[in-house]
């Protein structure tokens, strides 16, 4: 199986989300293969930021991802593909190269029961805290995804 978790830069959430995914497939014994890109390429090579990489560091996930752009050939082949926000997921709806595809895309909240969040929201121009979040939804919403998967309900 593998997943693309995508974000607007790829340096704040999908990194995060790659990096809680990559240790729960691991905790499962699962051989997935696990990636996260961005919708824009302008950071393209750039390490994650320095304050996705605490906050997640904190709960002991590591985040080694590098920022690429996503590309048409992903979409062919990846198995999914998971957007941080509604806005990702409508960029992602537009750049898909066959309407077949878009049946790989899905919001990474739309598997929390719990928070009931819609999205992720972009922590880019907030706080420490908002960080935190971005962490809190998302070690809810990846296990709960890979599960999703697992049990052939999406
Ligand atoms: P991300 O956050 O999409 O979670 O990686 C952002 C990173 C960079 C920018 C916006 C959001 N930016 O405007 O450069």
């Amino acid at each position: 199986m593998k997943l693309l978790f995508v974000c607007l830069g790829n340096i704040c959430r999908s990194p995060v989300a790659e990096a809680i995914a990559k240790k729960y497939v691991q905790s499962q014994g699962l051989n997935w293969f696990i990636d996260s890109a961005g919708t824009n390429g302008y950071h393209d090579g750039e390490n994650a930021d320095p304050r996705s990489i605490k906050s997640a560091a904190k709960r002991g996930y590591e985040v080694t991802s590098l920022s690429r752009q996503i590309q048409t050939n992903d979409f062919t082949s990846f198995d999914y593909i998971i957007g941080m926000d509604q806005k990702n997921i409508n960029t992602l709806k537009a750049i898909c190269p066959e309407p077949k595809l878009e049946a790989k895309l899905h919001l990474i909240t739309d598997f929390n029961v719990a928070t009931n969040e819609a999205g992720v929201p972009d922590p880019y121009y907030g706080t420490a805290r908002d960080f935190d979040i971005v962490l809190d939804i998302l070690e809810e919403a990846c296990p709960q995804l890979i599960e999703t998967i697992r049990q052939g309900r999406i």
